[in-house]
């Protein structure tokens, strides 16, 4: 059985969610950056995609990894995961961030949490959250994101049964 993990990620928190799925596989596993990602996916049985989300919309990288896969993506076995501070399971947020089709064929979809490496974002997006903890609307619907690596094992058990 061989496995691609595909991600996109900003400051590595989904390579790390990568990493951990990968730990729950069995089989040849190959985890990959979106922007490095083969041409052809004919040689894989299962692909894994998983993306950070940032202002509301998934990685540019990982977009275009799905629309230019569409086709072979829609013969595999497929898991998705998402990095963000949204929490799991909230109403209609996953939908917003891939298409209908790609969702639909996927065996399991789910955010996995995220983490918020404040050292490693730039001044301008520090400033921001700073800025919006100091509102208290944001702050009362803000949880510090953390990895959710039960979700990962969850994930990595729906797609291969
Ligand atoms: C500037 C910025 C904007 C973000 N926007 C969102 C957002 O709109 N929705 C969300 O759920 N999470 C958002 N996040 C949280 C990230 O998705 C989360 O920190 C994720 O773990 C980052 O993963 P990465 O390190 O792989 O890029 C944002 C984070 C930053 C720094």
């Amino acid at each position: 059985m061989k496995v691609l993990i595909v991600y996109g990620t900003k400051y590595g928190c989904t390579k790390k969610c990568a990493e951990i799925l990968k730990s729950y596989l069995t089989g040849e596993v190959t985890v990959i950056s979106a922007k490095a990602a083969p041409a052809s996916l004919k040689s894989y049985d299962v692909v894994f995609i998983g993306g950070s989300v940032y202002m509301g919309k998934m990685r540019k990288e990982v977009i275009r990894f799905c629309s230019k896969n569409k086709i072979e993506l829609m013969n595999k076995r497929l898991g998705i995961f998402v990095c963000c501070y949204t929490p799991n399971g909230t109403e209609g947020f996953i939908e917003t961030l891939f298409s209908q089709e790609i969702l639909s064929h996927a065996s399991y979809v789910t955010c996995v949490g995220g983490e918020m490496n404040y050292e490693k974002m730039n001044v301008i997006y520090r400033k921001m959250f700073q800025a919006l903890n100091k509102i208290d609307d944001f702050k009362k619907g803000f949880i510090e994101p953390q990895i959710h690596i039960e979700e990962l094992q969850i994930l990595a058990e729906k797609v291969m049964k």
